[in-house]
């Protein structure tokens, strides 16, 4: 077996506010190997950041959380309470989707990324300075000995993302988080930075966890996929397992709304009716039920255990997508023409949706 480099373990993370308890993430398990690129997914509100920020210590004080995080056999949270500085960004470290949140509009980019080289590696300011130019230059910015004296707002988008992952790569981490990463530039831009952080990534043997609300971005890039949904893990699996044998509900949903090589870019060919769930006072029921088309009572009686096979495909529910009882249930549904919870469903013919 791979070495695994991060496990987290029941991360429950909870935020007090003036309407009620926010319960943002509820019970997420997972380990990630050496090398390894997990992906993330799921729509906005699922509690994907903040699992990114809890991993990262970038959660408000006020946020309450409970559960078990170990970095290459080190309790993540206890390096937090000591204050252990040269770990983040170091050891392990963070790309957001607004390029702008990482960069000080005030500083030349080539400083801004020296001064995480002499923060944490004491390197003096001039070995600092070539470090950082040679560093632009890996990440693929033209003329890096220009670059580094100007101001980000000198760049492009695409530029200053480049910028970002420069800065976040500067002390060899060994795990790097990217939040939607490429949200925020053209379709173009976002592969070429895919590209780039798919061959970092292979050149450093670095581990990454890679968030986005897009499924197709997932494929391709990671090696395995968790679908978050309500602050839970759904389904995981191996990427490929993931698109082609998915058990969850939720997933085929997912999987049934990105676009398609033959359409219009970002057309949302079969959107998921309704919303996410409040998560202040959630009921003790699936939390997808209200939007599943395969939910049945038991759905709305207790929440899904995960199942499974550990280690290898896991999902939460009881009546699983691809398996001879969820199609059961979802044939009952259709015959019907409603769900458990009222929800109008009708057969989507493959092809035309
Ligand atoms: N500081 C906070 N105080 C209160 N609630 C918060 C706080 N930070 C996040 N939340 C709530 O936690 C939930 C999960 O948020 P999170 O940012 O992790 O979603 P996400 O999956 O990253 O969504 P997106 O795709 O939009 O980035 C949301 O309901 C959000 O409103
Ligand atoms: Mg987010």
């Amino acid at each position: 077996m791979a070495d695994i480099l991060l496990t987290v373990e029941d991360l429950c993370v909870r935020f007090p506010t003036d309407r009620g308890v926010v319960q943002a993430v509820n019970g997420v398990n997972f380990q990630l190997e050496q090398g390894q690129t997990l992906g993330i997914v799921g729509e906005s509100g699922s509690g994907k950041s903040v699992t990114a920020k809890t991993l990262m210590n970038l959660l408000p004080r006020s946020a309450d959380v409970e559960g078990k995080v170990t970095f290459d056999g080190r309790d993540v949270r206890e390096l937090a309470r000591k204050k252990e500085d040269h770990f983040w960004g170091v050891q392990m470290t963070m790309v957001f989707q607004d390029p702008m949140t990482s960069l000080n509009p005030v500083k030349r980019c080539g400083e801004q990324i020296a001064e995480t080289l002499r923060y944490h590696l004491g390197h003096n300011k001039k070995k600092a300075i070539a470090e950082a130019t040679s560093l632009m230059e890996q990440v693929g910015i033209p003329e890096p000995t220009k670059r580094v004296r100007q101001y980000p707002h000198e760049l492009s988008g695409g530029l200053r993302q480049r910028v970002v992952i420069a800065m976040a790569l500067a002390c060899q981490p060994r795990l790097l988080i990217a939040d939607e990463p490429t949200t925020a530039v053209d379709v173009t831009v976002q592969k070429l930075l895919l590209d780039l952080l798919d061959d970092l990534r292979r050149d450093r043997g670095m581990s990454m966890i890679l968030i986005t609300h897009d499924l197709g971005v997932a494929r391709g890039r990671c090696d395995e996929v968790a679908v978050m949904y309500a602050g839970r893990i759904v389904e995981r699996a191996e990427t490929e397992t993931l698109f082609s044998d998915s058990r969850h509900p939720y997933t085929n949903a997912l999987l049934r709304s990105i676009p398609r090589i033959d359409q219009p870019s970002h057309t949302r060919l079969d959107p998921i009716p309704g919303r996410p769930p409040e998560l202040i006072d959630p009921p003790e029921q699936c939390a997808y039920a209200p939007r599943c088309r395969y939910a049945q009572t038991d759905c709305l009686d207790s929440i899904p255990e995960v199942g499974g096979v550990a280690g290898q495909h896991i999902y939460a529910c009881h009546h699983p997508a691809n398996t001879e009882r969820g199609e059961a249930a979802l044939a009952a549904n259709l015959a019907a023409g409603e769900t458990a919870t009222g929800l109008k469903i009708h057969a989507i013919t493959e092809g035309v949706h």
